[in-house]
Order: C-alpha cells, then sequence, then structure tokens
C-alpha cells in the first residue's frame, strides 16, 4: 500500500496509506482531505479533483486521456504543465512516496 501525501491547500500535508487500485480522489475523499471535491464520483466528468502531482510521480504516469485533457480545460483554479485528475490516477506500488498538492480552488 503506498504512502502518498496530499498537500492541502493550507500547506498541511496529510499522509494517507492509500490500497492499490484505489483513485487518489477516493482515497482524499474517504480521509477527508481538505482542497478536493470530487462531485462526480469519479468518472471524469466534473474537474473538481484537480491537483498538481510531483516531478517523479508525473515521469510515472501515463499522458492523461482525451477525457481528462478535457476536463483540464475547465479546472478553477491554474492549470499548470503538471495538472492532473486525481480520480484518474490509481494508486499502485510504484507510487510510493509521491506528494499531490491541492489547489487553492476547485469551483
Ligand atoms: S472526480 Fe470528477 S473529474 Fe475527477
Amino acid at each position: 500500500m503506498p504512502q502518498i501525501t496530499f498537500i492541502e491547500p493550507s500547506g498541511n500535508p496529510v499522509p494517507l496509506d492509500v490500497p492499490e487500485g484505489w483513485s487518489l480522489m477516493q482515497a482524499a475523499s474517504a480521509n477527508g482531505v481538505d482542497g478536493l471535491l470530487g462531485e462526480c464520483g469519479g468518472s471524469c466528468a466534473c474537474a473538481t479533483c484537480h491537483c498538481y502531482v510531483d516531478d517523479r510521480l508525473m515521469s510515472l504516469l501515463p499522458p492523461p486521456q482525451d477525457n481528462e485533457l478535457g476536463m483540464l480545460e475547465n479546472v478553477a483554479a491554474e492549470r499548470r504543465p503538471n495538472s492532473r485528475l486525481a480520480c484518474q490516477i490509481k494508486a499502485s506500488a510504484a507510487l510510493e512516496g509521491a506528494t499531490v498538492t491541492l489547489p487553492e480552488c476547485q469551483e
């Protein structure tokens, strides 16, 4: 179970042991992490699970699919090169030690 640290908008770090196969949105929501809404429940239809991934995670992840790229055009906070949707990132052992930063706003 990889440990992934979520940085809340306040700067507070929240380390979570995320079951493999869970999305990062699921993990953050289930643990009350501030700064992520996940209004569509993870079906890549709301863009309220916007996050910024660290450099290593960015190099590990496959590039966003077309539907994720489309939703990333609708994020409320600044879109950056490392912007991703947390519902589209599945936890795996390779993600151990990753850091995901949550933006100031999601809508
Ligand atoms: S939870 Fe809606 S796009 Fe990720």
